[in-house]
């Protein structure tokens, strides 16, 4: 059976209280020169918390912006042009709990023509019990996790993210940026026997799997890196970053109590999503970040990912694995082939 870190989300709040000591090493790497201009970036979850700062943060530096998000539109989107100065910001709908929304989305972005140079998987949920989503799975593993392969997956099939498979190679090999947590740290081996499972839990399992979840999509981001990226050429770059503890809404689910405690943690200790964005840009922008992969960030620093998710046999089987539930539960897989099954 699948485990996390910690042991309820009061130690995961404190743990990230400590993250603020540590020295950003590669804090003042990132300057002004580092713009986006000239690039398209899609950010998912991007009209609150985390993903609204990133969005903004890449307005800011002359990125074209894609707001992939289920709420507050058109909303959102007018805050990031007023906050950036820029108008080159649109908001497009998407469930991402639903396959049949990320299918239609992704059609979209293809009708549209639109060629992708930055892609951030931001959006997350913690929701405090298990609850499902329309196909049947569990909905934090759909959103935390197996979202983001099908979207990088369809994206890369069709060629909006552009990649040799697909036959437009790009001269820059365009960014995917997964938002993960450092929490994964620790967290138990994947559990093969009961993947993509829908059993009923509480808050305690809840913090449990958001930490594991994020051990498997870093374990998913190594093996698409592995895939996309043979022989020491990257055609494209995919990197993985913890953005620290960040004072969002993201607990809002959690129970009365615990949500006052985790509140007052977060407001006070925890930094502001416009600083914890800063690292994002970073790796999005940054001259020196330019045709690096399998690369993971902690803040401002490079370390590496929990050992497990290196494990390139784990990485082939939650391949096969992910690919198999996918199949199972969309009526209409990309007809292209799919780079590097
Ligand atoms: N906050 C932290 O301390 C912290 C630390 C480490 C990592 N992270 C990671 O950072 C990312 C952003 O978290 P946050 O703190 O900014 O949380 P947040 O404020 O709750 O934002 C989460 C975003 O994800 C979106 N989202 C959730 N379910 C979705 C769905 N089905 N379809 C489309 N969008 C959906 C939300 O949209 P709605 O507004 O419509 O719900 C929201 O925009 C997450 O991946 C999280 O795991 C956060």
């Amino acid at each position: 059976m699948s485990h996390g870190r910690f042991q309820n989300p009061v130690s995961a709040a404190m743990a990230g209280f400590a993250d603020h000591f540590r020295k950003q090493e590669l804090a003042d790497h990132l300057t002004d020169a580092d713009h986006l201009v000239g690039r398209t970036c899609l950010v998912t979850g991007a009209n609150r918390g985390l993903g609204f700062a990133i969005a903004t943060e890449f307005a800011r530096r002359g990125g074209r912006v894609l707001m992939a998000c289920r709420s507050d539109i058109p909303g959102a989107g007018e805050r990031v042009k007023e906050l950036s100065k820029s108008q080159k910001v649109e908001m497009l709908p998407v469930d991402l709990s639903d396959v049949d929304a990320i299918r239609a989305f992704c059609a979209q972005l293809k009708e549209r023509g639109e060629t992708l140079d930055v892609v951030v998987l931001n959006a997350g949920v913690t929701p405090p019990t298990s609850n499902h989503t329309r196909q049947g799975q569990d909905r934090m593993f759909a959103v935390n996790y197996l979202a983001n392969v099908i979207l990088t997956r369809r994206l890369l099939a069709s060629g909006v993210i552009p990649n040799e498979t697909a036959g437009n190679r790009a001269r820059k090999p365009p960014r995917i940026i997964f938002i993960s947590s450092d929490s994964h740290q620790g967290a138990s081996a994947i559990d093969f026997d009961e993947f993509g499972s829908t059993a009923p839990y509480g808050v305690t399992k809840a913090i449990h799997n958001y930490s594991y979840f994020k051990l498997v999509l870093n374990t998913y981001a190594t093996e698409l890196s592995r895939r996309l990226n043979r022989d020491g050429r990257v055609d494209v770059s995919v990197n993985v970053i913890c953005p620290g503890p960040v004072n969002t809404d993201i607990i809002r689910d959690a129970p009365f109590l615990l949500r006052l405690v985790l509140r007052g943690i977060f407001t006070l200790v925890f930094q502001p999503p416009a600083k914890a964005a800063l690292p994002v840009a970073f790796l999005a922008a940054a001259k020196e970040m330019a045709g690096t992969t399998n690369e993971y960030l902690h803040m401002f620093n490079k370390k590496r990912m929990d050992e497990k998710c290196y494990d390139a046999r784990a990485g082939a089987l939650l391949w096969q694995r992910s690919m198999e539930l996918w199949s199972r539960i969309d009526r209409d897989l990309p007809e292209d082939r799919l780079p590097h099954d």
